[in-house]
Parts: C-alpha cells; structure tokens; sequence
C-alpha cells in the first residue's frame, strides 16, 4: 500500500491558499495528510483556519533564537516529528534559508501571485499594475535559493483591467491562486512532475 503523503504548510498571514488545501485535503483531491502548520505570526487568519479543521499549529518566531539556522533547525525538528514529505508556502512572510533548503531539496513549493519571473518580492500585484502590464497572474515554483525563482509547475493568467485597483487585481488572482496551487500539490505528489534544469515536464493530469 502506498504510504499516505504528510504535508505541512507555512504562513504568515490570511491563510486563503491554506484554506483552499485544507479543502482539497479534505475532499480527496490532494491525497495528503496535512499534518501542521507552521507558522511566525500567532495571530494569524491562517492558525484561526487551522485551528477549525483540529490540524496542528507550530508557531516559530525568528526572534526567538540566536540565529536563521537555529530558527529553521527548530522548524525541521517539528517537520521530522510530523514526518513530512512536502512542504507548501502559502503566504510565509519569511524567505527560506539553506538550513531549510538542504533537509528538503525539491520538496518545498510556493505560490506568487505573479506570473514569474515578472514583479518578484513583495507587493507583485501593485508592481503589475505600475508596470502597465494587460495581463498578469499567479505562479506555483518550486523553491531554491533564490527569491521567486525556481522551476515553474503552474501558472495561470488574469486580464489587468484600467479601471483595477490593488484589491480588485489581488481578488481576480486569489481566484486563480487558490485553484492551481492545489492542483500543482497534487501533481507533486502523485509524481506527475518531471523536474529537467529550470523546466518541469507535467506526465499526466
Ligand atoms: C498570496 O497572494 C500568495 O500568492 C502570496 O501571499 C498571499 C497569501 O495570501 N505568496 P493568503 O494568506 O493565502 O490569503
């Protein structure tokens, strides 16, 4: 019998993505056991989310330790209890550090709502809109060591329209953010992704 996934997600803020694989996690459509989140933020939207459907909240706060490899060693001792296969940022505010980076090589997945490499780091959505850009969207990476950066599983565009504000723009790709992002963790895996250099080859859906 296969072993069941364990996943764990980060985040910092709202927790919509987290919502959306808490959902997906409990209809079947991602075969995965979310098993806890971690997050820096206490008061968090996303620990009231997890709270509700009884999933495990971890809360690891930067200031706490001497240093970001103390801080991100105390995060793997918590992801090795939980005995974790994949781990999905979803609005984590902080950027992942090599500590982090070698214990899961491949196995950490974020959601940008941009359609990368176009307007990485904070703010993407108004960075698109003083960009001028007719067309922007949201990204599912795999994540290495740099910001925004590594190979790309999905994406999924949204038309800019002139009269888009910051908060009707970040609406439109929520949207879509909230389906890819499932979508990509199950492709991960069911082992559907073929990871050449920067390029993800998708077998099957
Ligand atoms: C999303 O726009 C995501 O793409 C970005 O941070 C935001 C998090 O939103 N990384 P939420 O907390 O999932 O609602």
């Amino acid at each position: 019998m296969n072993k069941t996934h364990n996943i764990a997600v980060f985040a910092s803020g709202s927790g919509t993505n987290l919502q959306a694989i808490i959902d997906a996690c409990e209809d079947g459509s991602i075969p995965a056991h979310l098993r806890v989140v971690i997050t820096d933020n206490r008061d968090a939207k996303a620990c009231e989310r997890a709270r509700a459907h009884n999933i495990d909240l971890s809360v690891h706060i930067k200031q706490d330790y001497d240093s970001k490899e103390k801080f991100e060693e105390s995060i793997i001792d918590t992801l090795k209890k939980y005995d974790i296969d994949l781990i999905c940022l979803a609005g984590y505010m902080r950027i992942v550090g090599k500590t982090l980076l070698r214990s899961y090589p491949n196995r950490i997945l974020n959601i940008h709502p941009s359609l990368l490499p176009a307007f990485p780091g904070r703010d993407a959505q108004r960075q698109a809109l003083e960009h001028g850009v007719k067309f922007s969207g949201c990204t599912v990476h795999i994540v290495d060591e740099k910001v925004d950066h590594g190979p790309i599983i999905l994406q999924s565009a949204v038309p800019v329209h002139d009269d888009d504000t910051v908060e009707t723009l970040k609406k439109r790709i929520l949207a879509e953010e909230h389906k890819i992002y499932p979508k990509a963790i199950s492709l991960f895996l069911e082992k559907c992704l073929h990871i050449d250099g920067r390029r993800v080859r998708i077998k099957k859906i």
